[in-house]
């Protein structure tokens, strides 16, 4: 097997890699003065099984990544499988007001276009593989990120909504502690009102845990709520992390730690999912 590494996911492929002794394809990425996006694969792929790594975020790396399928599909390979470690547009899985796209649907449709499976990580709602006629699976770090809370002496995993309250239990089974979601309850437009379902948290550790955090809002109040309800400290882990605008700046005041997996490598990157991948390829 030889990997890709599409520019938007350079570091993840380079783990993958290294950890699996893989061979790292070398690739050039450039842009036309007109910002058009241009890539060329400097290694003969022929017969060969191909891992292509690039997130589908954002939207030019979403280019990226339908050239570099192309251009993989160039070559008489056996097989390529395109990683995914972040799947933009997965949140807009419906249509929420008539008119609209169905943006992940959009997007699912085109990847399994030059692909003969795909896999992600904590994709929003598998839901959506409903869209895929080809194989795809879904990696879940959860565990991962358990055990790298276990350190933090966390009491309770709390899910900011019931959506994700099977991550909680996940994360919740390898640090060891107890679980719980918030339940949200709309104020008015602006405000919500959040409370632990069945459990106190006053004077407890506490991990909230998500899929994504973008704009960091979704966290932030939930912390406002489990501090107002007595908890100690409150750790935020998420598996992919944007931190959108001063993201970032707000969650460091409302929480004691941020911390997210390497699928959006950044300075929050803590867990890799690079083994679990390897534990799919090798
Ligand atoms: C929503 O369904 C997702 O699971 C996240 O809770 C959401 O995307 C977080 O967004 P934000 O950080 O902007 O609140």
């Amino acid at each position: 097997m030889i990997v890709v590494p599409g520019s938007a996911s350079k570091t993840l492929a380079h783990r993958i890699a290294e950890i699996s002794g893989i061979e790292l394809a070398n690739i050039v990425v450039k842009r036309f003065p007109d910002k058009e996006c241009h890539v060329r694969i400097n290694r003969d792929l022929t017969d060969e099984e191909v891992l292509l790594v690039q997130n589908a975020y954002p939207d030019e790396n979403i280019v990226e990544l339908f050239l570099l399928q192309d251009a993989i599909r160039e070559f008489k390979i056996k097989k390529l499988t395109v990683l995914i470690p972040y799947f933009g547009y997965a949140r807009q899985d419906k249509k929420f007001e008539e008119g609209e796209a169905i943006s992940a649907r959009a997007v699912a449709k085109r990847i399994q276009v030059d692909a003969d499976e795909v896999m992600t990580v904590d994709i929003h709602n598998v839901r959506m593989f409903a869209w895929f006629n080809i194989p795809v699976m879904d990696i879940s770090p959860a565990v991962q990120i358990g055990n790298y809370l276990k350190k933090f002496k966390v009491d309770v995993i709390i899910a900011p909504d019931d959506g994700a309250l099977d991550k909680a239990k996940a994360t919740a089974e390898a640090v060891g502690c107890e679980y719980d979601y918030l339940e949200k309850t709309r104020l008015n437009a602006e405000h919500v009102k959040m409370t632990p379902k069945a459990m106190h948290v006053s004077n407890k550790n506490i991990a909230i845990v998500d899929d994504i955090i973008s704009t960091g809002g979704t966290i932030v109040t939930a912390a406002k709520c489990l501090k107002e309800q007595g908890a100690k400290k409150i750790y935020a882990a998420c598996t992919h992390g944007l931190f959108v605008g001063n993201a970032l700046e707000r969650l460091n005041s409302a929480c004691n730690g941020i911390f997210s997996t390497d699928t959006v490598e950044n300075e929050t990157s803590v867990v890799s999912v690079s083994e679990s991948v390897k534990t799919l390829i090798v």
